[in-house]
């Protein structure tokens, strides 16, 4: 049995300390440790009351989601929920740190709760398209009243523990929280006081009886933020039956069965596969888990613009000092003065308050001299995309920046192989290509180069830790793993607006099937005339699905830039509005290379630019781009926009089965005659036994197939 339960009595109370190291979690050793204990300190006549806590930097971090799935052993989690909120004795828990999920609801049994103030508390099932199954859902609303506990559930945010005193969620904060918990429980033992039971109280619920008005607010704020995830709608439901069933043993019965229905939903699995596959993309299965990992004190950024900016903010938020250099002096300032307007929008919002706002913004320095990042342990360029201003820079940052330090590209699809030429440190060059807008996105793609070191790599995979980014290394190939399934996508839509579909009908089509973004608000926002103006530049024909956009812009549609694009924008809004006008170009265009414009349905819309996107996954697999399927997922959730709920698009493949994406893949391949449609050959390989999606062939293979030849494949974008 995993972990365990340490029991002693201190001062006439059972301490019992929940030892399961790292978090803690829930395991069967910790269930039967915990219910034995309890009984324990029940028989004991001199024991007077109970302090459960936990041992290192967690209280109880909540599941054991390892035993998701499979068949628990020992005592259940009700079991000792049960036993806990009965005891004979009275329980504090002593928060010494997180707790998470099942570990605020083992608090939440207890009769009182004293956090340390360093703790944080919250139920973040939802992140894995579950619901609190714990009693959760119907204790934390008693406690916080239901609009505040929805808000928390639905976010599955982490609340530090001052706003949990203040929601009411636990009874007082204290600097030495075992041993002030021990002295309070004799306190409360000794008095004549009922010991409250959270079940009990009801006030809260009675008072939101008959008005809508909170469940309807939460539905409002789920569908804004879950999207087509069905565990929020199951967490509403759970709290409208704690509102309005009396019997508080009847509100357990109604979540047992919501929670049911989250476990069985497909959705449970699609995010659970994402929770453990950014897990797994930190891992390198060719680097060694020993590998030196370099401290990292300060960081130089090149290049003051939009992306320069964001990364300097992730730096700046992490605690590291960060310095930017950009040559134009215009530039630096005003990308200095959009890192403090971001700042100062975060303190009106009260997401940091000024005094955190000054300590952040003072991490940030600048200048227009690159001898000002010498003394960096890394430099990060972020330049325009072009290769041989990047080889400058390169060269530069090479004489100037101190040896042993990491040269890093934000390039979106250069070769870094050639960046990396240029250096005398090729083993410390590596990309790092941060999404826009890099404070807020979460991808961090990790190019990794012919020559860079494996201690390069994992010094970058613990800095996008620390950054909080979800890190996936790509090989260095063109268009690494997004932009590379970008393409294949977006060319698909437009090819589909080639043959009769209107850019609206794609996007909500998608955006149905749970995309943010339809593939056509997109283009606007990134600008139809970046592809455009490369293709001019080096006099190539538009190739078919870039047709119609190369037109537009030579009517001057560039998208939002312009005001128009493949919808029309007011000044100053984002908001797409139609284009009618666009409809003659997309008719002409269209019988100029010979398409009978048709009607094509939703279904073939997500189909063929959902396949398109799989197909090319299944490529970039089989030739070792990626590592692993998942870590495609996490690329494509955390920078494309997927719904996490579907777990990626190759997580999507597997739950569709490998033979349906292969029938239908040949099914459009003969519709359209695009060999885009023709089955990757490691699907068609893997079908065949039955198999699924999963780890790429091992590294000899990766080389061999390789073969880097910079197409134009980011240039698109
Ligand atoms: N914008 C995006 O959405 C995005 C997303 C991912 C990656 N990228 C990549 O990030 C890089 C930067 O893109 P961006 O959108 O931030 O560009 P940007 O045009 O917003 O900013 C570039 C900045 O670099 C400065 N600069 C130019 N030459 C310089 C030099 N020699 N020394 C110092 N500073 C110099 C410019 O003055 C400007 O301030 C590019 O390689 C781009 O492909 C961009």
């Amino acid at each position: 049995m995993k972990g365990t339960v340490l029991y002693e009595v201190k001062d006439n109370v059972a301490l019992l300390t929940v030892d399961n190291p790292p978090v803690n979690p829930l395991s069967d050793g910790v269930r039967t440790g915990l219910y034995e204990s309890l009984t324990k300190a029940e028989e004991d006549d001199s024991v007077l009351g109970v302090v459960l806590t936990g041992n290192g930097r967690a209280f109880i971090a909540g599941a054991d989601i390892s035993e998701f799935g499979g068949n628990v052993e020992g005592v259940s989690l009700n079991e000792v929920f049960q036993k806990l909120e009965h005891c004979s004795k009275p329980v504090v828990a002593a928060i010494n740190g997180i707790a998470l999920g099942g570990g605020l609801e083992t608090a939440l049994c207890c009769n009182y709760r004293i956090a340390d103030k360093s703790a944080f508390v919250g139920l973040p099932e939802v992140n894995l398209g579950l619901l609190p199954g714990g009693g959760g859902t119907q204790r934390l609303p008693r406690l916080a009243g239901p609009s505040k506990a929805l808000k928390m559930m639905l976010t599955g945010a982490h609340v530090p523990a001052k706003k949990a005193l203040d929601m009411g969620i636990v009874d007082g904060i204290s600097e030495d929280v075992v041993n002030e918990s021990i002295e309070f429980i004799k306190n409360k033992a000794d008095s004549n006081e009922e010991h409250p039971k959270v079940r009990d109280l009801n006030s809260k619920m009675i008072e939101a009886r008959g008005d809508d008005k909170v469940l309807l607010e939460a539905q409002a704020m789920a569908s804004k933020g879950r999207k087509g995830q069905f565990a929020p709608g199951q967490i509403i439901k759970c709290v409208e039956a704690a509102i309005n069933i009396d019997d508080f043993d009847e509100g357990l019965k109604k979540e047992g069965e919501y929670f049911l229905e989250c476990l069985m939903h497909p959705q449970r699995e699609a995010m659970i596969h994402i929770f453990f596959g950014e897990r797994a993309a930190s891992k390198i299965s060719d680097v060694p888990k020993e590998t030196n990992v370099m401290d990292i004190k300060k960081a130089g950024i090149i290049g003051s613009g939009t992306m320069g900016g964001g990364i300097a903010m992730c730096f700046a938020n992490a605690g590291i000092p960060v310095h930017i250099i950009d040559q134009d002096e215009e530039n630096l300032k005003r990308g200095v003065s959009v890192i403090e307007k971001n700042y100062d929008f975060m303190v009106n919002k009260g997401r940091l308050s000024p005094e955190q706002k000054d300590a952040v913004f003072g991490l940030v320095s600048s200048s227009l001299d690159y001898k000002d990042v010498s003394d960096c342990d890394i430099v990060i360029e972020a330049v325009y995309e072009n290769l041989e201003l990047k080889h400058e820079i390169f060269k530069s940052l090479d004489a100037h920046v101190k040896e042993g330090a990491i040269l890093a590209s934000n390039t979106s699809g250069l070769d870094i192989d050639s960046i990396a030429s240029v250096t005398n440190r090729p083993e410390l060059v590596v990309g790092t290509h941060f999404f826009s807008p890099a404070n807020i996105m979460r991808l961090l793609e990790v190019v990794r180069g012919e020559q860079t070191s494996d201690e390069t790599l994992a010094t970058i995979m613990a800095i996008g830790k620390r950054l909080k980014k979800a890190a996936v290394v790509s090989l260095n190939a063109p268009g690494f793993i997004g932009n590379r399934m970008l393409f294949g996508y977006t060319a698909q839509a437009n090819m589909l607006l080639l043959e009769g579909a209107l850019p609206h009908q794609i996007d909500q089509a998608l955006e149905s099937f749970g995309l943010n973004m339809g593939p056509f608000r997109m283009m606007d926002l990134v600008g139809l005339d970046l592809g455009w103006r490369a293709r001019k530049l080096s006099g190539k024909e538009s190739p078919l699905h870039a047709k119609i956009g190369d037109e537009l812009c030579e009517q001057d549609r560039y998208g939002q830039k312009s005001g128009a694009g493949y919808y029309n924008y007011s000044e100053g809004s984002r908001a797409p509005n139609p284009a009618p006008e666009n409809e003659a170009v997309y008719e002409k265009i269209s019988s100029e290379n010979g398409f009978t414009r048709r009607d094509i349905s939703d279904e073939e819309i997500v189909e063929r630019c959902i396949l398109a996107l799989i197909n090319e996954g299944a490529d970039i697999l089989s030739e070792g781009v990626a590592q692993r399927a998942a870590d495609i997922d996490v690329v494509y959730i955390n920078g494309y926009g997927f719904p996490i709920w579907r777990g990626g698009p190759m997580h999507h493949a597997n739950a569709m089965g490998l033979d349906k994406v292969i029938e239908k893949l040949e099914k459009y391949r003969e519709i359209t005659g695009n060999d885009v449609y023709k089955p990757s050959e490691m699907l068609v390989n893997l079908a065949k036994d039955g198999g699924k999606l999963g780890e790429a062939p091992q590294k000899g293979d990766r080389k061999e197939k390789l073969g880097f030849e910079m197409s134009s494949v980011a240039n698109n974008f």
